[in-house]
């Protein structure tokens, strides 16, 4: 297989990661993505298991070699399995990885893993059950957690939990999300709540700054891991009592758009050139078996529109209604 050329923007950046949405439907209402619960933007189909195969198989001529897929709430798609198989399958990606919120992950993670799953990301945005019930709207706490011990003991390369911080809700569990990994070989990554369109003035009341954890973390001993620079922009610490690492992704931060790898393509095949972007382009029309060596020069075409930042600073969240529509 010839690689066509390797997706670079006018920054420098190399785009080797896609994250691909393949629903918007969710069934959790977290207090600052759908607080009403979910309801469909678009009469149109998600992307099919055939669209997904072309997606993969373009991003993968283009140098891509890890696909996170993401939702919504991905396990709400009965065909996930096969998804991740496809993806998986494709030559060149190397890593798949998988985004849920776990409601139901101890049924559903052998058959993943055994169609080809490298990676989970879940969430607990509380460890109270009380707590996670009210951020989430379901009481699903303990499944999560034990989501988390069999991805460990299937030996899932690596396991990573979400935390969303709010100051009203769940800044009081600081302590508790840190003791948490002292004896799990997880990473705990805590994502700074972000404005978007339909959040505005919670964001306003709950936004707790990255800096503000992250001092926190330098007063206990927790020490920086250097960045291998194709990482992504999370910052990750490690503490030599405990097992697992913290990460801290904070998009308010300086320089957070500098280390970007990842594009987005959305569950009705629209392509994100930044989460927070205004526009975006349906790659639809190029999903059939005539255009997908079309598809690849499309996408080298349209990285030429990335801008080096978002304007999150300026409130501006673009055309992102909420984190459901793209996974975050
Ligand atoms: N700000 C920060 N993180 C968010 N997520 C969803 N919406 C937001 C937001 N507005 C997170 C979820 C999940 C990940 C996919 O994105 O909590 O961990
Ligand atoms: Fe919560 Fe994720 Fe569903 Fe949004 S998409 S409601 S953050 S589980």
């Amino acid at each position: 297989m010839s690689i066509y050329h390797q997706l670079t923007d006018s920054y420098q950046r190399q785009f080797t990661y896609l994250r691909l949405s393949v629903t918007d439907q969710c069934n959790f209402r977290c207090n600052y993505c759908l607080p009403d619960g979910y309801s469909a933007a678009s009469p149109d189909p998600f992307l099919s298991l055939e669209e997904i195969q072309r997606v993969a198989a373009a991003f993968a001529l283009n140098g891509t070699k890890k696909i996170r897929i993401t939702g919504g709430e991905p396990t709400l798609r009965k065909d996930l399995a096969d998804i991740i198989r496809i993806c998986k399958s494709t030559p060149g990606i190397e890593t798949v990885a998988l985004t849920s919120n776990g409601y139901k992950i101890t049924q559903q993670l052998p058959a993943l893993v055994d169609a080809g799953l490298d990676q989970l990301n879940l969430s607990a945005d509380s460890l109270e059950p009380a707590n996670f019930e009210m951020i989430t709207g379901h009481n699903k706490l303990q499944e999560v957690l034990a989501g988390i011990d069999l991805a460990i003991s299937l030996g899932l390369k690596r396991v990573k939990l979400n935390v969303v911080l709010m100051r009203e809700f769940n800044r009081n569990e600081l302590s508790k999300f840190l003791e948490f990994v002292s004896n799990r070989p997880i990473s705990l990554r805590f994502i700074e709540l972000m404005q978007t369109g339909d959040n505005v003035e919670f964001f306003k009341k709950q936004h707790v700054s990255g800096a503000e954890i992250q001092q926190h973390l330098e007063q206990n001993n927790w020490l920086q891991v250097l960045r291998d620079p194709h990482a992504g922009p999370a910052v990750e610490y490690t503490h030599p009592h405990y097992e697992g690492n913290i990460g801290l992704i904070m998009p308010y931060s300086k320089d957070f758009c500098s280390s970007c790898n990842r594009l987005r393509v959305s569950s009705h095949g629209n392509l994100h050139l930044c989460l927070f972007a205004d526009a975006h382009e349906s790659l639809r029309p190029y999903l059939t078996q005539e255009s997908s060596a079309q598809l690849a020069k499309r996408l080298q075409h349209l990285l030429g529109g990335k801008k080096e930042t978002h304007d999150l600073h300026e409130g501006n969240s673009g055309s992102t209604r909420h984190l459901a529509m793209l996974g975050g």
